[in-house]
C-alpha cells in the first residue's frame, strides 16, 4: 500500500488554513520520487489543535497530526507518510505556499463574517509583506473593506462599533440554568436585517435544508485573535429555524471558567440579573446564520456520498445541540417553515448515544419527548419500516460527576437522579453509568439500517475517540461526519 496523508477540511480545520495544508502537502509531495496519495477528508476530531492530518506509512501505521500552521509542520507530515525529508529551500516555494495559506484563511473568516479573525490574517500578511520589502495595496483595499464591514473606519477599535455588517442585536429575554454549568440563553430580535437560515422569494430558487449555526461576539475588549474588541464563536442554536425567522433563538451555553466568550458572558449576565433584570436588557450580536450541514445527507457542503437510510448520533457534553437541529428536519414544513421534497426529508430512524457529566444532563427535558415522540409511534405502528418521528432509540451515558461546586457559574442548580425516572421509564431509552465504549458503539451500530450516516459531536477528545471506535467497526470515513461542540 502506498502511503497516504489525510488533510482535515472541516470545520476549525478549515477556518485555520487546512485547504492551504493541503496543498502544501500536495505540493511537497509531488516534489519526491515515489507515491503519496494526498486528500482532504472530514474532522479527525482533533477540532481544537487544527489544522490536523492523519499520515499513513506504507506499513500502515497511523500518526495523527495536528497544529499543523507552518510549511516545516507539513513537510514534517509528508516526511513521516513518506519516510523521505521534503526540501525546503526554494525561497519562491516558500513565498508562494505561505501567501496561499494567508489567502485561503482570510477567504474563510470573510465568507462566515469573521471579521476579527479576517482582519488578524490579513494584517500579518501585510507586515510580513513589509518585512520582505514588498508592496501590499490589494491587501491595503481589502483592509479597508474588510474594517468598513466591522464597524470601524480607523483605529482604536476599543469600543463596539454601532453597525456591524451580517449582524444584528439580540436581546437576552431570558436564561434557563439547566445544571450548574450550562443554561439556555432566550434571546429576542425584531430587527430584520438578521437574516434567515433559508433566504426564499424574489425569483431565488427554492431553499435547501440544512443545519445551520451562527456567530457570537463576545464584547471582551482587547484580545489575541484580531485587532477588534471581541471574539468571535460559533453556535448552534436549540431553536428552529422558524423560530428566528420570527425573531426569537435560544441558545445552549456551557460557560468555561477559562473561555474568553463564555466567562464574558457570564460576568454580564451576572451584572444584568444583579441590576433586576433592568427592560433595556442584555444585549448581544448574532450573525446571519450560516449553513453547518447540508439536509439529508448531513454533511458539509452538498457534497454527499449517499443519502443516508438511518442517522446515528454520537453526542457529548453540548453536542447535544446537533439533536434538535437535525430532527427538526422530520417536519420541515412544522419546524422550518418550508416545504421540502420527500427525498430530501429525513424520514429514517435515528437514534442516538448521548454522553455527558452525571452533574451536567443537558436537554433532558427534550431527550424525553422524542423519545417518547418514537415510542408512541412504534405502539400505534408495531414494527413500521421507518420511524419518522422523534429517536428511535436513545442511550443515555453518565460519566462520573464533578466533586465540587467551586467555581460553577450557576451552584445553585442541581440535576437530581429522579429527573431521569421519566426517560429510564421508556421502553426505547436507556440509562448507563459508563463512558462510550467499542461495545457501546457497536450495539448501536448494529440496529441501524445501512447506509447509517453517524453524527458525531462533542469535546475533541470525545470525537477523536468515537471516530477511532467507528473506524475499528470499519464504518468508511466518509459515513461520518464530525461537528466540534
Ligand atoms: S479535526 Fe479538523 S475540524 Fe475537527
Amino acid at each position: 500500500m502506498s502511503p497516504s496523508v489525510h488533510v482535515c477540511q472541516a470545520g476549525s480545520c478549515r477556518r485555520n488554513g487546512s485547504e492551504a495544508v493541503l496543498l502544501e502537502i500536495e505540493e511537497l509531495t509531488n516534489a519526491l520520487d515515489g507515491e503519496c496519495k494526498v486528500k482532504g477528508s472530514g474532522c479527525l476530531g482533533l477540532c481544537s489543535r487544527g489544522p490536523a492530518a492523519v499520515s499513513v506509512t506504507e506499513g500502515r501505521e497511523q500518526r495523527s497530526h495536528v497544529n499543523l500552521d507552518s510549511l516545516e509542520a507539513s513537510a514534517n507530515v509528508v516526511e513521516t507518510a513518506t519516510g523521505t525529508k521534503p526540501r525546503l529551500d526554494d525561497p519562491g516555494l516558500l513565498t508562494r505556499l505561505s501567501g496561499v495559506r494567508a489567502m485561503r484563511m482570510r477567504e474563510q473568516a470573510i465568507s462566515q463574517y469573521r471579521w476579527n479573525g479576517a482582519l488578524n490574517s490579513i494584517l500579518d500578511e501585510v507586515q510580513d509583506k513589509a518585512k520582505r520589502g514588498k508592496s501590499s495595496g490589494d491587501l491595503e483595499r481589502l483592509l479597508a473593506e474588510v474594517l468598513v464591514k466591522s464597524g470601524f473606519k480607523n483605529p482604536p477599535f476599543d469600543t463596539m462599533p454601532s453597525k456591524i455588517e451580517d449582524y444584528t442585536q439580540w436581546t437576552l429575554e431570558d436564561v434557563t440554568k439547566l445544571t450548574r454549568h450550562s443554561a439556555v440563553f432566550h434571546f429576542k430580535s425584531n430587527d430584520r436585517k438578521r437574516g434567515t437560515p433559508n433566504p426564499r422569494g424574489g425569483g431565488r430558487s427554492p431553499p435547501k435544508p440544512k443545519t445551520w449555526h451562527t456567530t457570537l461576539l463576545g464584547e471582551v475588549g482587547k484580545n489575541e485573535e484580531g485587532p477588534l474588541p471581541w471574539v468571535e464563536r460559533d453556535y448552534t442554536p436549540i431553536s428552529g429555524a422558524l423560530e428566528w425567522e420570527r425573531g426569537t433563538c435560544d441558545i445552549l451555553i456551557k460557560i468555561y471558567k477559562d473561555g474568553a466568550a463564555t466567562s464574558w458572558l457570564h460576568r454580564v449576565l451576572t451584572t444584568w440579573e444583579a441590576s433586576g433584570r433592568p427592560e433595556a436588557g442584555l444585549k448581544v450580536w448574532l450573525s446571519k446564520p450560516v449553513l453547518t450541514l447540508s439536509v439529508p445527507y448531513l454533511v458539509s457542503g452538498d457534497a454527499a456520498s449517499f443519502s443516508p437510510a438511518s442517522v446515528l448520533l454520537l453526542l457529548a457534553g453540548t453536542g447535544i445541540v446537533a439533536m434538535p437541529q437535525v430532527l427538526h428536519h422530520r417536519d420541515p414544513y412544522g419546524k422550518i417553515g418550508i416545504s421540502v421534497p420527500k427525498r430530501h426529508q429525513l424520514h429514517v430512524p435515528v437514534d442516538m448515544v448521548f454522553s455527558c457529566r452525571a452533574d451536567d444532563v443537558l436537554m433532558l427535558d427534550e431527550i424525553t419527548e422524542r423519545c417518547k415522540e418514537a415510542s408512541e409511534y412504534a405502539n400505534n405502528e408495531p414494527k413500521p419500516p421507518q420511524i419518522n418521528k422523534g429517536l428511535r432509540n436513545c442511550t443515555l451515558l453518565l460519566t462520573d460527576a464533578k466533586a465540587s461546586a467551586e467555581n460553577s457559574p450557576f451552584p445553585n442548580v442541581t440535576c437530581s437522579a429522579n429527573d431521569l425516572n421519566d426517560l429510564k421509564s421508556l421502553p426505547n431509552a436507556e440509562v448507563l453509568e459508563s463512558r462510550l465504549s467499542l461495545e457501546i458503539v457497536r450495539g448501536a451500530l448494529a440496529k441501524m439500517p445501512e447506509p447509517c450516516r453517524v453524527v458525531v459531536s462533542g469535546p475533541s477528545a470525545f470525537n477523536q475517540a468515537a471516530r477511532n471506535m467507528l473506524l475499528e467497526e470499519r464504518v468508511s470515513d466518509e459515513a461520518i461526519t464530525i461537528l466540534e461542540a
